[in-house]
């Protein structure tokens, strides 16, 4: 059950991610947004393992044998090695450091899929779309019931459309062209 507080902190992070992604395109590339956000939201929040081998993971021991449960979004929170972990930042410099598709023998093999997907995705759609913004009272922000996976059931935007640049070179006055033409002449 979500409180009002936690629901209300829930809803200004989300303005805030929203602000900041559709800033990207101007701040910084779409690629480091997407990275920010497999960290921040860690879509495979952890999988389950079993210790091959006797080990230690923060003074905790570890023995063989052991059944794990490897939270790769709490790595993703680690405050030592994303400060101010919480916060959507498209500009942190390390985003790309992230445990979302896991590490080591087992990384996601359609991780380089996946990144190359939402990057086309999202470079179309901000070619299409400005001004991205949340639906005024229609999002609860309830996420899918898992322990495993985190998603949101649903997001409501709003946005106003833009010309694509195809729509928008043939909708220029033919003088437009001409001049443009010229200077790169
Ligand atoms: C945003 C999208 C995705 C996320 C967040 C994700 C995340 C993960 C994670 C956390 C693991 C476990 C890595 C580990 O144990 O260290 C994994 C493994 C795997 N993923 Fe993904 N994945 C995504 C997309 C995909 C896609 C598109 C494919 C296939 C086309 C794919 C195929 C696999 C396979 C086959 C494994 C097992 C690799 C192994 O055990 O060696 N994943 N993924």
């Amino acid at each position: 059950m979500i409180n009002r507080s936690t629901k209300s902190v829930s809803l200004q992070r989300s303005r805030e991610v929203v602000k900041s992604f559709t800033l990207t395109p101007v701040a910084a590339p779409a690629r480091w947004s997407i990275e920010e956000a497999l960290r921040r939201e860690s879509p495979v929040q952890g999988l389950f393992c079993v210790a091959k081998a006797e080990s230690e993971i923060g003074g905790v021991k570890i023995p063989e044998g052991a059944r794990l449960v490897v939270m790769y979004a709490s790595g993703n929170r680690d405050e030592a090695e994303f400060p101010d972990a919480d916060r959507f930042d498209v500009r942190r410099v390390n985003a790309r450091m992230h445990l979302g598709f896991g590490q080591g023998e087992h990384f996601c093999i359609g991780g380089a899929l996946a990144r190359l997907e939402a990057r086309v995705a999202f470079e179309i759609l901000l070619t299409r779309m400005q001004n991205i913004r949340l639906a005024a009272g229609k999002n609860d922000f309830a996420h899918t019931p898992s322990f495993i996976l985190r998603g949101l059931k649903k997001l409501h935007l709003e946005f106003d459309a833009c010309l694509s640049p195809i729509e928008r070179w043939t909708a220029e006055p033919l003088s437009a062209k001409k001049i443009i033409c010229s200077e790169n002449i």
